[in-house]
């Protein structure tokens, strides 16, 4: 394997090369990444029209002691449902009666941890009310890990609660009971619960962040995906309904994934949290276009002034109308937004091309530093359309995905550069639950969008999460698995960790010969840290043999520090081996120095493994 590591015919990779994309799907916000505690915490799941269900809301206490239902009384007008319980029993049981939540398939509760508790609440008599974080015991005891209370308060109007359950143990399937033994008639409405300890106060989960900030992602694409469109409109990703006080959102459920999300991940916060990843965040919005329906052209323009409001209230000053409302919720700066996508996998739809010159026209004009992307595919043909970029989804068998290595070698250089926006091995075969064959041909199509990132400006894996208690995961595999308190990546997530560097390096020319060269894919970039500069040449082996390689480089512009250089694999004993919560460590990258490194070096590439050498 022959590496020019001159700068002779190096380029440069975009700044943007890799990133994310984070689609709610799988429950990858609400009961994910978005660490609130409460599901259903506006008791809106249930729908609009009550009486309705309350689920996963449950009830502590009997017929004879307790009475609960929902009540179109809120104080919230964009969400009016709430919940009323009434206390039939002067003598309640030990304990008293209420309601509890699970949460997401149980809450994590973790002793020494402090739990923000908001709710509002109403009664004609003032309430004696205990809040609890609980724990069911193997043994069936019900366990007390935190307690917080209130009595004799006037709530005769609404009134905002806020109670900190300071945990005494840890439980990681615990819920939140809400309980009182005192008869009369209690409304609660916005139950929220979160720990005092989100990733900068901002409600993310900590531990999924630090994953995710260990890709380096350059780009965060939002929020969908199919959730983007709906099945039908009437459930597609409405950003105005996300924004403003939490405890003022609609929320909706999401018919494409069928759950429902309280939408505290909202439109702010999907900006917010690319922020906080030091990543580009890129808006995808719904075109007019469901699923199953479309909103003629000729009807398009309120489509159109929403997304020209959601620019503004990303981009617009704190003094403009929809800019003012972004400071209102404490973030004064503009967000650096400069890139929309218009719709999602949309392109064959009848309106898309008419709907899409609509959006575009209008956002060239207000927002002319805005990029745009087209959802259709100018790999092979030229668009009939001005984009500056188009979005190519991919998912196939690891044959193919491998074989696509090459599928940019001669697409067109001129006109809109691609957003590779989904890709993955999905084929089941292939992917079990994450395998490493599926993060093989990954890692090989991944060489090839180096190598052509002239033209291929960005890449991301999808989906990026799923909780593992979602009944069936609506999509699999992915890159991340998590539970209430574990996460794991699968292999998926750790072949990207090799690309994380790559994203405004610069890549060199390689060649290779060998009689594997069928099963091999490779790449080389040069990038710098604050000191150093380090050639990074990374190969996959995609077959059963192991494969000795001797690799060179010319034209390096320092000599090889042996001291510092490094060798590290992806692979084990099988090829469809995976990670789980109990081997979350099974197929990781491994790392070791590299005594015998050099302008010329000897490798042994394992059989189905990928290697970096540094
Ligand atoms: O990534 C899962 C789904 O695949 C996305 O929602 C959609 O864009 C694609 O079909």
């Amino acid at each position: 394997l022959e590496v020019d590591a001159s700068w002779r015919l190096a380029r440069k990779i975009p700044e943007t090369l890799f990133g994310l994309f984070f689609e709610e799907i799988n429950h990858a916000g609400a009961g994910g990444i978005w660490e609130e505690l409460v599901s259903n915490r506006g008791f809106e799941a249930g729908g609009p029209h009550t009486p309705s269900n309350i689920d996963p809301w449950s009830i502590i206490g009997d017929e004879s002691s307790i009475y609960v239902t929902t009540d179109p009384v809120s104080c919230f007008t964009r969400n009016i449902v709430a919940l009323r319980i009434e206390v039939l029993c002067d003598k309640c049981p030990t304990g008293g009666v209420g309601v509890y939540n699970p949460g997401f398939w149980g809450m994590n509760i973790e002793e020494g941890k402090t739990y923000n508790l908001v709710m509002y609440i109403r009664s004609p008599e003032s309430v004696e009310l205990t809040a609890s974080l609980t724990c069911s015991r193997p043994s069936g005891a019900l366990q007390n890990l935190a307690s917080a209370y209130i009595q004799d308060i006037d709530v005769s109007n609404w009134t905002r609660v806020e109670l900190k359950l300071l945990a005494q143990e840890t439980c990681r399937t615990s819920r939140l009971d809400l309980t009182t033994s005192k008869r009369g008639v209690i409304w609660f409405d916005q139950v929220s619960l979160m720990p005092s300890d989100t990733y900068k106060g901002h409600g993310f989960r900590k531990e999924l962040m630090y994953m995710l900030l260990d890709l380096k992602p350059r780009f965060l694409r939002f929020p969908g995906g199919c959730f983007v469109e709906g099945n039908l409109l009437r459930n597609a990703f409405r950003w105005k309904e996300t924004i403003g006080p939490w405890e003022e959102r609609p929320g909706h459920y999401g018919d494409v994934w069928n759950y429902w999300t309280d939408d505290g991940l909202g439109y702010f916060e999907f900006l917010q949290l690319s922020e906080d990843l030091g990543a580009a965040p890129i808006w995808v919005f719904n075109a007019g276009i469901s699923h199953n329906e479309g909103v003629d052209t000729n009807s398009i323009a309120p489509f159109v002034k929403d997304v020209l409001d959601s620019l503004e209230f990303a981009k617009g000053s704190a003094e403009s109308n929809w800019g003012s409302v972004r400071a209102a919720m404490g973030h004064r700066k503009r967000f650096p937004l400069k890139y929309v996508a218009i719709g999602n996998e949309d392109c064959q739809k009848e309106f898309y091309q008419g709907n899409y010159l609509k959006f575009y026209n209008a956002i060239r004009e207000a927002y002319p530093d805005i990029q745009m992307i087209s959802n259709c595919d100018g790999s092979s043909e030229a668009l009939d359309h001005p984009a500056d970029l188009y979005d190519f989804h991919i998912y196939n068998s690891s044959t193919d995905l491998f074989l696509m290595k090459s599928k940019f070698d001669r697409t067109s250089r001129t006109g809109p550069k691609v957003f590779v926006s989904e890709y993955a091995v999905t084929e089941q075969k292939d992917a079990g639950n994450g395998s490493l064959l599926a993060s093989l041909a990954e890692a090989a199509f991944l060489t090839g969008v180096e190598k052509n990132s002239d033209i291929v400006q960005m890449a991301s894996y999808a989906p990026l999460f799923v909780n593992d208690n979602d009944p069936g995961w609506k999509w699999n595999p992915d890159a991340i698995v998590f539970n209430s308190w574990q996460q794991y990546g699968t292999p998926s997530y750790w072949m990207q960790t090799f690309f994380r560097e790559s994203s405004g390096a610069v890549i060199h020319p390689i060649t290779i010969a060998s009689s594997y060269s069928d099963s091999l894919a490779a790449s080389a970039i040069t990038w710098r840290d604050t000191e150093n500069s380090f050639l990074r040449v990374k190969i996959v082996n995609f077959g059963p043999h192991a494969v000795s390689l001797t690799i060179s480089a010319h034209g390096l512009q320092v000599g090889v520090d042996t001291m510092r250089s490094r060798v590290t694999v992806l692979t084990s004993s099988n090829v469809m081996d995976e990670n789980s919560f109990s081997n979350p460590n099974n197929v990781v990258p491994v790392s070791r120095e590299l005594p015998n490194a050099g302008e010329e070096m000897q490798a042994l590439l394992a059989p189905y493994s990928f290697t970096s050498f540094d």
